[in-house]
């Protein structure tokens, strides 16, 4: 396995840093100001922390939790089954919620949350992700704000893993294992 500092870069941390300003004005402005941010663990934990930070510049102040799913193992491969291992805290009930997830690649994940967010009444559910893989969809979803959209590679850094190796990375980078 490559170490960390064999990882080619795809998006830089200035790259990411810059798109996620620009998607924290879009936020703030088609977004209603009492937001309820539900970030997905754990790969999105690091753009979960810049957004929301990016977010108090333009004078937001969401309410955030997470939540814990899972769909893959400790592999490349698509799972076919979602599950929660750690809920949220908080009631969505009437709230606009705001979920942010990492990559958006078969939708399986992001389909699971949002469906249980409405199910337990959310005002409003949007979605937010920092990467998107077309072309990977399983099944209908979309992101209502997107960062990147990328090339159908295995990426790993900020926060996204391979084996809850190399989250540590400040950039996206490309994870070539054959
Ligand atoms: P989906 O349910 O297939 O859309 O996959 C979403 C989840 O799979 C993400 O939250 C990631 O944790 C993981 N995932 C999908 N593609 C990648 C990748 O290229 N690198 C790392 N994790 C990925
Ligand atoms: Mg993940």
């Amino acid at each position: 396995m490559p170490t960390s500092r064999e990882i080619p870069v795809l998006y830089s941390a200035e790259e990411i840093e810059e798109r996620i300003i620009t998607l924290a004005r879009e936020i703030a402005l088609k977004l209603p100001p009492d937001l309820m941010i539900v970030s997905l663990l754990k790969g999105s934990f690091v753009f979960t922390a810049d957004l929301i930070r990016a977010l108090y510049k333009i004078g937001l102040h969401p309410q955030v939790d997470f939540m814990t799913l899972s769909s893959y193992g400790a592999s490349t491969e698509s799972a076919k089954t979602v599950t929660i291992n750690r809920d949220l805290t908080e009631e969505v009930k009437d709230r606009h919620v705001l979920i942010l997830d990492d990559i958006l690649e078969s939708g399986r994940t992001l389909q699971f949350a949002r469906n249980l967010i409405s199910q337990r009444n959310a005002a409003s559910s949007r979605i937010v992700v920092l990467l998107e893989k077309p072309g990977k969809r399983e099944v209908p979803i979309s992101a209502d704000f997107v960062g990147f959209t990328i090339p159908d590679k295995f990426v790993v850094g900020y926060g996204l893993d391979y084996a809850n190796y190399y989250r540590e990375l400040p950039y996206v980078g490309i994870l070539d294992i054959h």
